[in-house]
């Protein structure tokens, strides 16, 4: 029997504060005029002090597994996509993993800046088609805006904070995550990168002073390499899934410039009404663009069972990739059927189950807390 890994269960979380184009005028140097015809983007969302990766990872997990109808004691892996993780160490993975209350799971970090979430998909798809896994949580979490240097007019406005996370689970109907690719090209490190805090460049007075916490960008540069990539990493899984461009319902690429989703969009050849964009609302929110994107794509119709998607993203690294998915949604429940003189024991069955879910979510409440 060949093993599918079905995309089953989705979930977004945004911060409630907004910053607007309005709003950086008064900081920087910068109108909204340039911004929006430069990026495209309006506005983005900006974490309350009390809010964090995790937390807004959390958020979007819960509901990511609630729309799967998926228990946490259910799940085997936890991956957390981010560029702004918690902490270097432990891995904001495991933070999410206590909070959720999965307790039977192991969880990681995947450090590959904005395609971490492509390379995520990826590498779960992979390990639950293998056999190894059967439910998988792929998490995109960020709150960029705690290492955005807010008087750097080149970056400011570009980024914004949001969650969004996936629940891949194993069936035997064909359909999902059907291929992936992923890409790298070290020689570009130095185009976008966070260069202090860790063990080449530890954190001390003379990095702060200098500003070496803070994002550096190369910004006409990596917008080169993305309008490259994008359409040449979207026509290479296409041809890896033996599929033609045409078979192709809808592309959901990261959120970073509207000007690169258009140029992508043409490169391939496509009307842009095929090419997801929300980039006005959120700004970009790095590994949490492609699922945020893909939520609300789903709440407006534009992505519906049935049909064939790629995601597409590239970011620091220089990283890039894409996965292509037969589209399904959450998985039919499969009822069991007992015999007449058996159905007493059904019942009781789903009674003690029943009664065990509530100790065990009054429990995890509790804990929670
Ligand atoms: O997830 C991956 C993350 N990064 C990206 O995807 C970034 C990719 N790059 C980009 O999106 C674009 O390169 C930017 C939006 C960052 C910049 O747009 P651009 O059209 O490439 O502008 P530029 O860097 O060539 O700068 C043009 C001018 C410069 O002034 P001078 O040197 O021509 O006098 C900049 O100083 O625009 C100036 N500028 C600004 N002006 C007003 C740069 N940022 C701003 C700003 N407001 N915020």
């Amino acid at each position: 029997m060949s093993r599918y890994a079905h995309i089953t269960g989705w979930g977004m979380a945004i911060p409630q504060k907004v910053l607007t184009n309005y709003d950086l005028e008064k900081m920087v140097e910068t109108s909204n005029e340039w911004i929006l015809s430069r990026t495209g983007i309006a506005e983005r969302r900006i974490a309350a002090e009390n809010e964090s990766s995790a937390s807004l990872g959390v958020q979007a997990a819960l509901k990511a597994l609630e729309v799967a109808n998926v228990h946490p004691l259910e799940v085997d892996l936890i991956i957390v996509a981010t560029s702004s993780p918690e902490h270097i160490f432990p891995a904001t993975a495991c933070i999410v993993q206590d909070q959720i209350g999965a307790k039977r799971a192991g969880a990681f970090d995947l450090s590959a800046a904005c395609s971490g979430f492509i390379y995520a998909l990826d590498l779960a798809a992979a390990a639950i088609r293998s056999g190894a896994l059967n439910t998988v949580l792929v998490i995109g979490a960020e709150t960029l805006s705690r290492f955005v240097d807010w008087n750097d007019r080149n970056t400011c406005v570009l980024f914004g904070d949001g969650a969004g996370a996936f629940v891949l689970q194993a069936s035997e109907e064909p359909g999902g995550v059907l291929a992936g690719v992923m890409r790298s090209d070290g020689s570009g490190a130095e185009l976008l990168t966070l260069e202090a805090g860790g063990s080449k460049v530890p954190a001390s007075q003379a990095t702060v002073l200098n500003g070496q916490h803070y994002i550096r960008m190369n910004g006409r540069e990596v917008f080169r390499f993305a309008t490259r990539v994008m359409a040449q990493s979207t026509l290479e899984v296409i041809q890896k899934a033996k599929l033609s461009l045409t078979e192709i319902s809808v592309i959901i690429p990261h959120q970073a410039n509207q000007r690169i989703i258009e140029a992508a969009a043409k490169n391939l050849g496509l009307p842009v009404e095929k090419v997801i964009s929300n980039i006005h609302r959120y700004g970009n929110t790095s590994t949490a663009s492609i699922p945020i994107a893909t939520c609300e794509a789903l709440q407006e119709g534009k992505l519906k069972a049935g049909d064939t998607v790629v995601f597409v993203g590239f970011g620091a690294g220089l990283t890039w990739g894409a996965v292509l998915v037969q589209w399904t949604g959450p998985l039919p429940t499969k009822k069991r059927v007992y015999p007449r003189r058996y159905r007493w024991f059904a019942r009781l069955r789903s009674r003690i189950l029943r009664l065990w879910r509530r100790v065990e979510g009054f429990l995890w409440g509790k804990n929670a807390t």
